[in-house]
């Protein structure tokens, strides 16, 4: 791609990844019949779908984004004749940890290359003291990762949990084992993580409360969840993301992006551009599976100003951090990341990725073992940015690229597809052709 005289133009946001897992796993445990519609496109629901078909759930796809699911309910999930292929989604892997752990019907779960890198003993662990009987692989440090073996056992007991780090996919493991578990089962976590895995257990029926303090609790077993006969899953903010920083960063840059998830556990993004000057119009729009919904206009910003972010803050931005360093690169003054070291974690070590091609690209960043520091403005140039195998990577430098001189190549950027398919045709769009998309790149990343 190539610097862009222009970004500007509407859209839709893509379907939220995170509640698509969701919705397609609550309506697998439930009986009666439910149409989703506005899945996430990317590989990763596809994934997820794939799995609960082997455990029992009857899902037919359209191709439209849409779902009809007939659960097979909580007590007639089928232990899986092969081992479950969750392709590069660890949201699939997590969640489905406390499906099988809970429901004690056995099965293995694995994945690709990166999903086989992450640490898989923070959901094995909490499990186990359930009562599973779960092991990983041996991982790097005395981690465990995939694939993840879970015996056929007895029904696990209910109790609390204190998570050292905040995951949404770690408590949405243990609150969907908790739904088979006897008692109680309690999640504390030192910074609340998003919240759509509680939000969707209530619309469904499950007996979840939300405490004082954040912590979250759920009392099983749980005789049954009902499923709404139609789910719409509203936009994704961290899709949406991309756009709204590359319309900031673009000369007469304007975009409205439509249809987006504005939970409030999931804005930090938004909050911490309007703290760096930039003025976002958000215009409610009616609700949707449960979730805020609304329109978010962005323009130009003529001058970003730096930032600090600390661990508090993370957990509502924690997939944003890459989009929000290229944003530091053209904000005056230093910007200080923090707190974010779970980043080293994801589908690559995003921490390294980022500090990696922002250098590259000529931008004055200094990596630190939980975050980054960058202090700008800087003029970007061209670079040739491998995206690790790893969706956000080849996005956040795609939107660099649209502000750099010269050409940016990226390696590996049909990744985009794990969370959003078309985005660069979407890209080229609204910047009026400044991408362009080889044979080599279109071709769809593994899932
Ligand atoms: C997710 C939680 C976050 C996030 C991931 C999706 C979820 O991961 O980074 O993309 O859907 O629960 P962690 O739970 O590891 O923070």
């Amino acid at each position: 791609m190539v610097r862009a005289g222009r970004f500007s133009g509407t859209a839709d946001a893509p379907g939220d990844k995170s509640i698509s897992h969701r919705a397609l796993i609550l309506a697998s445990l439930a009986t009666e019949r439910c149409t989703v519609s506005h899945l996430a496109p990317g590989a990763d629901v596809r994934s997820t779908a794939a799995c609960l078909k082997s455990l029992g759930a009857q899902i037919e796809m359209d191709a439209a984004s849409g779902a009809v699911v007939t659960g097979c309910g909580l007590t007639r999930l089928q232990s899986p004749g092969a081992p479950l292929d969750c392709g590069n989604s660890g949201t699939t892997i997590r969640l489905l940890s406390g499906v099988i752990a809970g429901s004690a019907v056995g099965g293995v779960l694995d994945g690709d290359e990166s999903l086989r890198r992450r640490p898989m003993k923070r959901v094995l662990e909490p499990l186990r003291a359930m009562g599973a009987k779960a092991q990983g692989s041996r991982g790097k440090g005395g981690d465990e990762t995939a694939p993840l073996q879970f015996e056929p056992g007895k029904p696990l007991a209910g109790r609390s949990h204190e998570l050292a780090v905040a995951s949404a996919q770690v408590k949405s493991a243990l609150l969907l084992a908790g739904l088979w578990a006897g008692g109680r089962t309690t999640v504390r976590e030192p910074h609340r993580s998003r919240d759509h895995s509680e939000r969707m257990l209530k619309a469904f029926g499950a007996p979840v409360q939300v405490l004082e303090g954040g912590a979250v609790s759920i009392a099983g077993p749980t005789a049954a969840l009902h499923a709404p006969a139609q789910l719409h899953v509203p936009g994704d903010a961290s899709s949406a993301a991309f756009l709204v920083a590359a319309a900031l960063m673009t000369p007469g840059g304007e975009v409205e992006v439509r249809g987006v998830n504005v939970n409030p556990t999931r804005i930090g993004f938004f909050k911490v551009l309007q703290r760096m000057g930039a003025i976002l119009e958000l215009t409610p729009e009616p609700d949707s599976a449960g979730e805020p919904v609304a329109a978010i206009k962005a323009r130009e910003a003529s001058a970003l100003l730096s930032t600090e972010l600390a661990s508090a803050e993370i957990p509502s931005l924690i997939d944003e951090v890459p989009i929000l360093s290229v944003l530091a690169t053209q904000a005056r003054g230093l910007t200080t990341i923090r707190g974010a070291a779970e980043l080293r974690f994801k589908e690559s070590d995003r921490i390294a990725q980022m500090a990696r091609g922002l250098t590259a690209m000529g931008a004055e960043v200094e990596e630190l073992d939980d975050g980054l520091r960058i202090r700008g403005p800087s003029r970007l140039h061209g670079a040739r940015i491998d995206a690790a195998s790893d969706h956000r990577i080849a996005m956040s430098f795609a939107v660099a690229g649209l502000i750099a001189e010269g050409e940016t190549f990226i390696h590996g950027a049909e990744w985009a597809d794990i969370s959003f398919p078309g985005f660069f045709q979407l890209l080229s769009r609204l910047s009026g052709g400044a991408v362009s998309v080889s044979g080599e790149q279109r071709r769809p990343g593994r899932a």
